[in-house]
């Protein structure tokens, strides 16, 4: 019996590949028969993959980290831009610094790691899918930077894909749920908060990194091959509005 995998052969370069969603879906891009590089600002990798480690907000770090990339295996058909940092206040309470730092870290690195992979990718087409998030679509309290980044995201994407397009460069994002991972770790060890999350999800529970994977390796997929420009929402029917009967 033939095995189909749907990334055999392609060289996939994934962003904050040490944790959570990032982490989920290198592992799955390599079972689906890609080559992986699994870049993150501090790493433990899975086996199989080449690690580098990189902070994606430094233009250096980010150039040195395509390079490697570049040396190793000679092209990248697949960029996730997932790398990410969440902070939990509102405009008033934001320090200067934590605003430039959430800007930095989830716009910033998305722009630079794009500005250095594409010209890898022109010649032959590609797939990049940045990371945004319901709250780049939808308003949730207390996210002012976060929200800010991701509804950039959704809105650098869009330009993205259009300017691309002529290249064979599908430029698409995700806008994930509230999602188990590390980074929601501490909203998640309080359990009235995960109740009252939870009911924010029509499908009645949380996302888990392997349900965000699973719609990055559609939209790298060939499988994808008409879709660029989009932002899709993998949250359980959170933007689909309000779960409660009324
Ligand atoms: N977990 C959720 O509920 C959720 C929902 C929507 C969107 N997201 C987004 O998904 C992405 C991944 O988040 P996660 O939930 O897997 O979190 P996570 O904290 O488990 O993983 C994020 C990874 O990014 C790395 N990273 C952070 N700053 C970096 C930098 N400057 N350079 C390189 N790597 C860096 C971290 O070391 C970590 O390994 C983020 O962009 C996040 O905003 C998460």
């Amino acid at each position: 019996m033939i095995e189909l995998v749907r990334l055999a052969g392609k060289i996939v370069l994934v962003t904050g590949a040490g944790s959570g969603i990032g982490r989920a879906t290198a592992i799955l891009c390599a079972r689906e028969g890609a080559r992986v590089i699994a870049a993150d600002i501090s790493l433990e990798p899975a086996s199989g993959q080449l690690a580098v480690q990189a902070d994606v907000s430094d233009s250096e770090q980010v150039q040195a980290m395509v390079q490697r990339a570049i040396q190793e295996y000679g092209t990248i058909d697949v960029l996730f831009n997932n790398a990410g940092i969440a902070v939990r206040q509102t405009v008033a309470e934001q320090s200067e610094q934590d605003w430039d730092r959430v800007i930095q870290v989830n716009v910033r690195s998305v722009f630079l790691c794009s500005k250095y992979t594409i010209p890898h990718m022109m010649a032959r087409g590609g797939s990049i899918i940045n990371m945004a998030s319901v709250v780049g679509i939808t308003g949730v309290r207390n996210r002012a930077a976060y929200s800010t980044s991701k509804g950039a995201i959704v809105a650098l994407t869009r330009n993205m894909a259009l300017d691309y397009a002529q290249y064979g460069i599908r430029v698409n994002c995700v806008c994930p749920g509230f999602t188990e991972t590390p980074l929601t770790r501490g909203l998640l060890s309080n359990p009235a908060a995960v109740a009252k999350l939870t009911a924010l999800h029509p499908l009645g529970r949380l996302g888990r990194p392997e349900d965000i994977a699973a719609a990055v390796l559609f939209l790298a997929s060939d499988e994808a091959a008409w879709i660029t420009g989009v932002a899709l929402p993998v949250d359980g029917g959170f933007t689909a509005g309000h779960a409660t009967d009324v």
